[in-house]
């Protein structure tokens, strides 16, 4: 038994998130909790919602709300969506929380007292009808590069270059559209990350084993002179968490709040701390998962995030923790993933282009999703969601493999012998072959899961449920019972054993159908295998089963077309 921590990467509350955004974090840190758990491994998962920042406001204003009320609500939908998905945080916490405002104002505390943070003059745009200096982001005007009306002072959405307000034509207020604008100065403070860099080297280079995605991102970072530079990291909004307060090593930072790249991974910390508050747990329960000198030696903690994240994953929280000099949890394992693009070009939030967590629920049950997301995660490489291929993948693997094989056997079990395991005779040598070949393939599948390698785990998985289909079709069952039914007795029983295995192995993978499957066999018995033989005399013959109704049902080629039709844009 050891005990987990696992994070996912948490999600912007600003909008609906696409499959891409939950196969690249969210998901795969479901299927490993759910599998540390099936383990009997202690395992605490963790995840939220990103509150803060530019994008949050904008949001808010766009839909007519105060900010903290178009939180709230965003937080509902996001916490039913992912429910929906059945991902099994532990907590769904909120970047928002007063846990997590206490904890950023504590870590910049620390910092700020440990020298690392400083207070930086700047000249900025101030909008004087608005009576408030402007974010990069709330200042529009023409873009130089390409003439276009509406590029924002950090981007041009239309032809993506970078930008400075400074640069921008004809500059106006986001906020009002107002031109009275000036440049002022202000004052900000940086983090002094750059006096970190030789110890996140050494904590790096430190680490066996990591994925090459993940380490070679951190060291491009650590390397290129823009990585680690110093950072602002206050910013000129009203929502966030303030940077000036009681004790604060600083003055004159009214108005302003931390950036939302400072708070958001403070709140994996903080939202453990909403965990206990909601679960009526004391300090030292959440405790024990992030103070090495409160119980967090023994834990292996586990980041897990789209490739975009890594650099402030490796950098800039770590510099956090460091900074602090108390004995808060480093991450040991970061596992990073590469982009899902859907049918030959990018998901779009802003066009509507692809399929978002809600659109999916709606058409499919969630297994499906998680079943094909997880079968093609983005790991080495970005991965190509299809309509083809989803198809294909879902009617093969979950209709054709694994749903043919429980519905094959529970029907065949209950024309011949009833809704009952039948007795029959002893195994024979064609039972210790499958057994054989099952043992060295659950070796593999456990071996990919605790390495966190997910397609070759679902591979791997996908090869157990086709051992059970060429063992029914060997064996024959149909044919057996003519001249020999004890043997096909037996044979059945087997076949009903395999069942209860599968949902037990799949369960991480398909959690609904791994239920659906269980309760139809009447057992409650979720208890890992020690090995295949012992595992397939689980059921006992005389024990009542019913018969499940069709697991998986195929998508047909109208629904793939139409689909493929109402998923392509401007939603
Ligand atoms: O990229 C994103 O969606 C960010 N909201 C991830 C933040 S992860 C962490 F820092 F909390
Ligand atoms: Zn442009």
């Amino acid at each position: 038994m050891a005990r987990h921590l696992i994070t996912s990467a948490i999600p912007y509350i600003n909008g609906i998130k696409h499959l891409g955004n939950l196969v690249g974090s969210q998901l795969p840190a479901d299927l490993s909790a759910r599998y540390l758990r099936a383990r009997g491994h202690e395992v605490m998962f963790i995840c939220a919602t990103d509150e803060h920042g530019t994008p949050a406001e904008l949001a808010a204003a766009r839909a007519g709300k105060p900010v903290a009320d178009y939180c709230a609500e965003m937080w509902d939908v996001q916490k039913r969506l992912s429910d929906g998905f059945r991902l099994s945080f532990d907590h769904f916490g909120r970047s928002s929380s007063a846990r997590n405002h206490r904890l950023t104002q504590h870590f910049a505390r620390r910092l700020g007292e440990a020298g690392l943070v400083a207070v930086v003059a700047e000249r900025q745009v101030y909008s004087i009808e608005d009576e408030r200096f402007l974010p990069d982001r709330y200042i529009e005007g023409t873009c130089p590069n390409c003439g276009y009306e509406k590029a924002r002072g950090d981007q041009c959405e239309n032809c993506t270059m970078q930008l400075t307000p400074a640069q921008l034509i004809a500059p106006r207020s986001a906020v009002s559209g107002s031109t009275l604008l000036e440049l002022r100065e202000t004052r900000h403070l940086h983090l002094r990350q750059s006096a970190l860099r030789a110890r996140l080297r050494a904590w790096i280079t430190g680490q066996k084993g990591w994925p090459v995605l993940t380490t070679s991102i951190a060291l491009k970072w650590l390397d290129d002179g823009d990585g680690l530079q110093d950072r602002g990291i206050t910013r000129d909004l009203d929502w966030g968490v303030p940077a000036q307060f009681p004790g604060a090593p600083w003055e004159g930072m009214e108005g302003k709040v931390f950036y939302v790249w400072f708070d958001a991974p403070i709140e994996y910390i903080a939202a453990t701390a909403e965990w206990a508050d909601a679960t009526g747990a004391p300090d030292a329960a959440w405790r024990r998962w992030w103070r090495l000198d409160e119980g967090a030696e023994d834990v292996r903690y586990t980041q897990f995030m789209g490739k975009d994240n890594v650099p402030f994953h490796t950098l800039s929280f770590p510099a956090t923790i460091m900074g602090s000099d108390e004995p808060w949890k480093l991450v040991d394992y970061i596992k990073s993933f590469n982009y899902l693009t859907y049918d030959g070009g990018q998901f779009s939030t802003s066009q509507g282009r692809g399929v978002f967590m809600d659109q999916a629920l709606e058409i499919l049950p969630a297994d499906y999703w998680r079943w094909w997301l997880l079968s093609h995660a983005p790991e080495t490489s970005d991965s190509a969601f299809t309509w083809e291929g989803f198809q294909g993948g879902v009617n093969k693997d979950l209709a054709d493999v694994l749903g043919n094989f429980v519905s094959r056997v529970t029907k065949f079990c209950r024309s011949k012998f009833g809704e009952e395991v039948p007795a029959g005779g002893a195994p024979g040598a064609p039972e210790a072959s499958l057994c054989a070949a099952l043992d060295a393939r659950l070796a593999a599948y456990q071996a990919h899961m605790e390495a966190i390698e997910v397609r070759k785990a679902a591979a791997e998985l996908r090869a157990i449920w086709v051992l059970g289909n060429e063992y029914l079709q060997e064996a024959a069952p149909w044919s057996t019972v003519k001249a020999d039914p004890d043997r096909a007795a037996m044979q059945v029983r087997m076949g009903l054993n395999l069942i209860r295995l599968y949902a037990v192995l799949s369960r991480p993978f398909v959690p609904d159908a791994a239920e659906t499957i269980l309760r139809a066999l009447g057992c409650e018995d979720w208890s890992w295998p020690e090995g295949a033989t012992a595992a397939l005399e689980a059921l006992r013959p005389g024990h009542a089963f019913t018969t499940p109704d069709v697991l998986f049902r195929k998508i047909t080629d109208d629904e793939r077309a139409e689909w493929a039709v109402r998923f392509a844009g401007a939603r």
